[in-house]
């Protein structure tokens, strides 16, 4: 009895949309730029736009991005051309994107701002470029992003901000690049990543590539090439394959701790803090106590010696009679 009510509270939205008097923006591709036609509505001046929302900016020798991009584009190419860099919103207008080509540009610096608004972006290449950093939270945006090609650039670092979380991140091409090891973090936020192309790095085979290894083994099909990725330092191990490290040869590593034991780690620092802080203050408060009743004794006139009457010997007193009597 799931889905009828499923289907039931998403049919109202759908029924509007079909019975609203209004043009639909989503129909626009059609309606506006004929096959081919530079200039035309919704199409980037410099371009050439087809039917199906594809804009074809390919080898124009454009030194930025054109202007004039929107919602009715769904494919963008902008491969080689002369961007060597990317502004923040460098795509504004364009929300409906879901391809975007920028091989072959030269690029070198993207702002973590440039791909703000292609929340519907499925596939970017950026391979064949001069990038060597990418700021942190530069993906981000980028939420239903399946397929990213950095392949053929400068990157001898990758940290896992960088990427952020990409749930629905297929595909992942690293080739030819300068990586000598992967942070452990980059592939956590990747779940459903299942082709990941790193050959042409200069892997350094150390503690800093377990997790890759680890990633490696337990997705053997769709790296066909992991066979071939080999150690390029130390010498001792160089050429030796990366699957070739089980877990054990991993052994000597510090344990990295998982998420679940540095939350712990995290609540108990505060925690045994303010435990001891308690401990300090209930143990300050006991001795002040025990310093106070012990000046305020001192302060007593001193107690009268008990009378020593002939009946106040004490039983102990060996000299006494009733000792006397018991012995
Ligand atoms: C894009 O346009 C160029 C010529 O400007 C052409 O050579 C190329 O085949 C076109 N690409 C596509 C995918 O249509
Ligand atoms: C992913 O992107 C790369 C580079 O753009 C391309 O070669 C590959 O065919 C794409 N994969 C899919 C499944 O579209």
């Amino acid at each position: 009895m799931r889905s009828p009510s499923f289907l039931l509270q998403r049919r109202p939205p759908l029924l509007l949309l079909l019975l609203s008097p209004w043009p639909v923006w989503a129909q626009a591709p059609t309606a506006a730029a004929p096959s081919g036609t530079p200039g035309a509505r919704d199409c980037p001046e410099a371009c050439a736009c087809a039917s199906g929302g594809q804009a074809n900016c390919s080898g124009r020798e454009l030194p930025a991005v054109p202007a004039g991009l929107s919602r009715s584009v769904r494919t963008l190419l902008l491969d080689h051309n002369r961007v060597r860099a990317l502004p923040p919103g460098a795509f504004v207008g364009a929300g409906a994107l879901l391809h975007l080509d920028l091989r072959g540009n030269g690029l070198h610096w993207v702002h973590p701002r440039a791909f703000w608004g292609l929340s519907a972006l499925e596939q970017l290449d950026l391979s064949a470029n001069q990038l060597e950093a990418l700021a942190p939270g530069t993906f981000a945006p980028l939420r239903a992003l399946r397929n990213l090609s950095m392949a053929g650039n400068r990157l001898a670092r990758l940290e896992p901000a960088a990427l952020g979380a990409l749930p629905l991140l297929h595909e992942l091409s690293l080739q030819d690049n300068e990586l000598s090891a992967l942070a452990p973090g980059v592939l956590a936020g990747l779940p459903a990543l299942n082709a990941l192309r790193l050959r042409g790095n200069p892997w350094a085979c150390s503690c800093a590539l377990r997790p890759l290894c680890m990633w490696l083994r337990r997705h053997p099909q769709p790296a066909p090439e992991t066979e071939t990725l080999l150690c390029v330092s130390p010498v001792s191990l160089t050429l030796r394959p990366l699957t070739a490290f089980p877990d054990a040869a991993f052994r000597h590593c510090a344990q990295s701790l998982a998420p679940r034991d540095l939350a712990v780690v995290y609540a108990l620092g505060p925690l045994s803090f303010l435990a001891s802080l308690a401990a300090c203050l209930a143990l300050g408060s006991v001795l002040t106590a025990c310093r106070r009743r012990r000046a305020a004794a001192a302060r007593r006139p001193p107690r009268r010696p008990p009378d020593p009457g002939p009946c106040s010997a004490s039983p102990e007193d060996p000299g006494s009679p009733a000792a006397a009597a018991q012995a």
